[in-house]
C-alpha cells in the first residue's frame, strides 16, 4: 500500500441481550425503526437517475470518490473539505466525532451544487464506543446470535454519531496463523464463516438497508486475502478455483445472500490479477453470478495500486481498469490523490463509456437514497450521547466475551476457582492490566477508562476478602518495524525502551509463591495482531515463556489466560488451566472474572486447528485424504502431524455425551434433504453450554473431498442430567461442491459419512447414500 500514513493517523485520532436492550429502551427504538419500510427498487433507481441526469462528468467522478478525513491534520482536513465542497467527493471515511460529521454534512447538503449528502464510512469492526470481543473471538462463540447482537450494538452507536457504513465484516478465511488479520475474521472454515457473515450483515443492516439505527455493511476483502503467501500481509495469493469456490468465496456469497449493501475489493493479486482490477471476481462472480445489487469500494488506495502491482500503465489506466472490472467507488489513498479523478478525461478519450460511469454513480446514489440521507442527513447530538452511553450495550459486550472464551485445558478441575476457598491470588503478566490491549486492534473511539482489565475484573469479583497481588512480570518487546497504527513517537519510544525484566520476573515468582493460585495473562499486544501484523513465529513474545515456566516451577496452581488471536505455542508448558480469552473488549475483565469463578461456564470452541508448532502451518482440519491416509499423522518424522487442539474443540466446566446419531434416510435421491439428529446429554453436575457439531465426508465422486467438513452446529445450554435432541438438515446445497473436473457445482451420487460430536474429531458416526 502506498501510504501507511493514514493509519498512523488512525493511531492519533483515537481518543442479550434482548432483555437488556429492552430494559434500556433499545428495543422500543428498534421497533419504531423497523416500522419503516424499504423503498422499492424502482423508486430508488428513478431518484438516482434523476440526479445522474443533472451531473457533470466531474461531479460523477467525485460522487464515486471517497477520501480519508483526518481531522487532526488541519491541512489535509482542509484539502478534503475543499474537494468535497466542490463536489469532488461523495464519501468520507474516518471521521467519527458526531459534531464534525454533522458540520461536514451541512457543507455537502447546503453548499454543493446538487446538495447530495455525503456517505460516511468507518472501520466499525467490533464496536465503536462499546468494544466487543474481536471478530475471531465472536466466531469462537459458535453462536451467530452473539455476532448479530454485537454488530447491532456497533451499528446503533455508529449510526447515532452519523456514520452510515461499516467496513465490516471481514470475511477472509484464514488458514495461516502467521497472517495477523486472522483476528478480524471467523477463522479457517467456510461453513462457520458463512454463518458468522450472514449474522453480522443482519446485525449491521437490520432487516433492510435504511433501517433506523443501522448502517450499510461492507464485507471485505473480496477475495482470497487470507491466503497471502507465507501468511505475509498484502502478499500475493494463489488459489485454485476449487479452493476459491468451495472455501474462500463461500462467506461472501452468504453475505450477499443476506443483503450486504457494499463489498470492499482486496489489495493483493489473486492468481496474478489484482483483486481490484479483477473483472472475473467483481463482475462475473459478484454481480452476474450472485446478483449483488450494492456498490463495490476499493480498499484504501487499491485503485492506484493497480499501477504499483505492475498491472496498469498509469494512474488513469488504473482508474479505467478498476471501473471496468466492476469497482463503483474508489477509497482514495490516504494523503494521496484519487485515481478516479482522472475518469472524466478517460471518458472524453473514449476509454470508458457514460453508461459505465453512470452505473457506478447509480450504485452509490442508491445507497444514499436507501439510507434516507436526503431526508435526514444530520446528526442528533444529544441522542448520540445517550446511545453511546447505553448500559445495555456494555451488557452485550460482557455476554459476548463470556461466550467467546475457549477453555483448552483444565487439569483436575482447576477451574472454576472458588472464591470461598481462596485467600490470595497473584495476577501476573504484561496483558493483565492493559486497557488498550484488552480491547484489541481496530478500535479508535473506545473509552480506556471504562475498559475493565482482567486485573480489575478479578479485584471487583473477589472484593476485599481475597488478597490480589499484581505484577506485569515482563514487558512486551517492541516491533522491529513500525505498525501502521503507531505514531513515529510511539514506535521510537518502544524501540528505546530497554528494560531488564529479570527483577520483575523474580517479583512475580515471589508473588506466586505467596498466593493460593497464579493467574497469568499472556499473549500478544494488540499492536502485534491485525493489519500489517504478520508474524514468523507463534511463540509468546519477549520473555513471557520464561516467566510462565518460572511461575509453574513454584508448584502453585497456574491458570494461563491467553490474550491472543492466533494459536500460540507455549512449548509444552503444562499450566493447570489454559483458556483463550482473545481480546475480550470493553467488559473483558468482568467476563473473564465471571468465567474464572464459575458464574458462567466457558462454552466457546476453536474456529481453527491449533498447531503443535509453526512448522505445520497451514494445517486445516478439512484437508483431502490423499496418498497413504493411514500415515496421515506421520507426515513429519520428527513429530505428530495432528493439531494440538482440533478445530471445534473447547472444554467446559461440565461434561457432555453424544449418542443416538440418526440419519433419517439410509438412501436419498439427489436434490433431497437429509435430516440428521443426535442426542446431547449434560453428564456433569453444572449447567453449561455445549456446541453440537455435524460433519460430513463424501467417500467418492467427481472430485476428491475433504476428510471432514462442518455442515451444521448448534450451541446449547443444558442443565445437569438434561438431554436434548439436536436436529440438523443436510440440504442438497450442503452436499454439493464445485468440481474442477466439470468446472461447475455438482452433487454426486455417492456415499456420505456423517459425524456428530463436540469437535472436528467427533467419533460418533453414521452414513447415507445419495442415488441417481
Ligand atoms: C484495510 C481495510 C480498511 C481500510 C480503511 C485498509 O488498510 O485493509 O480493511 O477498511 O484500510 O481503514
Amino acid at each position: 500500500m502506498t501510504s501507511k500514513n493514514k493509519l498512523r493517523r488512525k493511531a492519533l485520532t483515537g481518543a442479550a441481550l434482548a432483555a437488556a436492550l429492552t430494559a434500556s429502551g433499545t428495543a422500543s427504538a428498534q421497533s419504531k425503526a423497523t416500522s419503516g419500510m424499504p423503498l422499492s427498487d424502482e423508486v430508488v433507481r428513478a431518484r438516482a437517475d434523476a440526479l445522474i441526469a443533472q451531473m457533470t462528468p466531474e461531479e460523477k467522478a467525485g460522487q464515486i470518490t471517497q477520501y480519508f478525513d483526518f481531522t487532526d491534520s488541519p491541512e489535509e482536513a482542509k484539502r478534503v473539505t475543499d474537494e468535497m465542497a466542490a463536489s469532488r467527493a461523495g464519501s468520507l471515511l474516518f471521521v467519527h466525532d458526531p459534531a464534525e460529521l454533522d458540520r461536514l454534512q451541512h457543507i455537502a447538503v447546503e453548499k454543493t451544487r446538487l446538495k447530495i449528502p455525503l456517505l460516511f464510512g468507518y472501520d466499525v469492526i467490533h464496536g465503536l464506543r462499546t468494544i466487543m470481543p474481536v471478530p475471531i473471538a465472536v466466531a469462537a462463540s459458535w453462536d451467530p446470535g452473539v455476532a448479530q447482537q454485537a454488530q447491532t450494538v456497533a451499528a446503533r452507536e455508529a449510526r447515532a454519531v452519523g456514520i452510515h457504513w461499516a467496513f465490516a465484516p471481514n470475511l477472509d478465511i484464514a488458514r495461516d496463523p502467521r497472517w495477523g488479520r486472522l483476528i478480524e475474521g471467523a477463522g479457517e472454515d467456510p461453513y462457520l464463516g458463512s454463518a458468522m457473515a450472514a449474522a453480522q450483515v443482519r446485525g449491521f443492516q437490520g432487516s433492510y438497508i435504511g433501517s433506523p439505527g443501522h448502517v450499510i455493511s461492507g464485507p471485505k476483502h473480496f477475495a482470497g486475502y487470507g491466503a497471502s503467501i507465507g501468511g505475509r500481509d498484502y502478499d500475493e495469493v494463489n488459489l485454485s478455483d476449487s479452493e476459491l469456490w468451495n472455501v474462500y468465496l463461500k462467506p461472501f456469497k452468504a453475505a450477499v445472500d443476506a443483503g450486504a449493501g457494499n463489498i470492499m475489493s482486496a489489495y493483493m493479486g489473486v492468481n496474478g490479477v489484482p483483486a481490484t482490477g479483477n473483472r472475473w471476481l467483481l463482475t462475473d462472480v459478484l454481480r452476474k453470478t450472485w446478483g449483488f445489487k450494492g456498490f463495490v469500494v476499493t480498499d484504501a488506495g487499491a485503485a492506484h495500486d493497480l499501477l504499483t502491482h505492475g498491472f496498469a500503465a498509469s494512474n488513469e489506466d488504473a482508474a479505467v481498469r478498476a471501473l471496468t472490472a466492476g469497482v463503483d467507488m474508489e477509497m482514495a489513498p490516504p494523503f494521496g490523490m484519487s485515481a478516479f479523478k482522472t475518469l472524466p478525461q478517460s471518458l472524453a478519450a473514449g476509454k470508458i463509456t457514460t453508461a459505465q460511469l453512470d452505473d457506478a454513480v447509480r450504485h452509490v446514489l442508491e445507497a444514499k437514497i436507501r439510507m434516507g440521507l436526503f431526508e435526514k442527513p444530520y446528526v442528533d447530538l444529544q441522542a448520540a450521547k445517550r446511545v453511546l452511553a447505553d448500559p445495555a450495550h456494555r451488557e452485550v459486550a460482557r455476554m459476548a466475551a463470556e461466550r467467546s472464551a475457549v477453555l483448552l485445558r483444565n487439569e483436575g478441575g482447576a477451574l472454576p476457582l472458588s472464591r470461598r476457598a481462596l485467600k490470595s491470588i497473584a495476577v501476573i503478566g504484561p496483558l493483565a492490566d492493559s486497557a488498550r490491549d484488552t480491547v484489541g486492534p481496530w478500535v479508535f473511539d473506545q473509552d480506556d477508562k471504562e475498559t475493565v482489565t482482567v486485573l480489575a475484573g478479578i479485584k471487583a469479583e473477589v472484593g476485599s476478602g481475597v488478597k490480589v497481588a499484581y505484577s506485569p512480570g515482563v514487558t512486551l518487546p517492541a516491533r522491529v518495524n513500525k505498525s501502521i497504527f503507531q505514531s513515529d513517537e510511539q514506535f521510537a519510544a518502544g524501540k528505546a525502551r530497554n528494560v531488564d525484566d529479570t527483577p520483575e520476573i523474580q517479583r512475580a515468582v515471589a508473588l506466586a509463591k505467596d498466593a493460593d493460585v497464579a493467574v497469568l495473562v499472556l499473549g500478544e499486544g494488540q499492536i502485534m495482531v491485525g493489519e500489517n501484523a504478520s508474524r514468523s513465529s507463534l511463540d509468546l513474545p519477549g520473555r513471557q515463556q520464561e516467566l510462565l515456566d518460572a511461575v509453574i516451577a513454584t508448584g502453585k496452581p497456574v491458570v494461563v489466560l491467553l490474550m491472543s488471536a492466533r494459536p500460540l505455542d507455549i512449548k509444552g508448558s503444562k499450566p493447570a488451566a489454559l483458556m483463550d480469552i482473545w481480546y475480550p473488549g470493553t467488559q473483558g475483565g468482568t467476563a473473564v472474572a465471571n468465567l474464572l469463578f464459575g458464574k458462567v461456564s466457558p462454552g466457546g470452541k476453536l474456529p481453527y486447528n491449533w498447531p503443535r508448532n509453526i512448522g505445520q502451518v497451514p494445517l486445516p482440519y478439512a484437508h483431502l485424504t490423499t496418498h497413504q491416509p493411514k500415515t496421515v499423522e506421520e507426515r513429519y518424522w520428527n513429530e505428530s502431524n495432528t493439531p494440538l487442539y482440533p478445530f471445534g474443540y473447547g472444554l467446559s466446566y461440565s461434561t457432555f455425551a453424544f449418542s443416538n446419531l440418526k440419519v433419517d434416510k439410509a438412501k436419498v435421491a439427489r436434490g433431497v434433504a437429509v435430516p440428521v439428529s443426535v442426542d446431547v446429554r449434560n453428564t456433569g453436575s453444572r449447567k453449561a453450554d455445549e456446541v453440537a457439531q455435524l460433519y460430513i465426508h463424501q467417500r467418492y465422486g467427481t472430485a476428491a473431498r475433504p476428510v471432514r467438513e462442518l455442515k451444521g452446529f448448534e450451541r446449547l445450554t443444558l442443565e445437569p442430567g438434561e438431554t436434548r435432541t439436536v436436529r440438523f438438515t443436510l440440504s442438497p446445497d450442503d452436499l454439493s461442491y464445485w468440481a474442477a473436473s466439470t468446472r461447475s457445482f455438482v452433487q454426486d451420487a455417492t456415499t456420505f459419512d456423517v459425524y456428530a460430536g463436540n469437535s472436528s474429531t467427533a467419533a460418533l458416526g453414521g452414513s447415507f447414500e445419495v442415488a441417481d
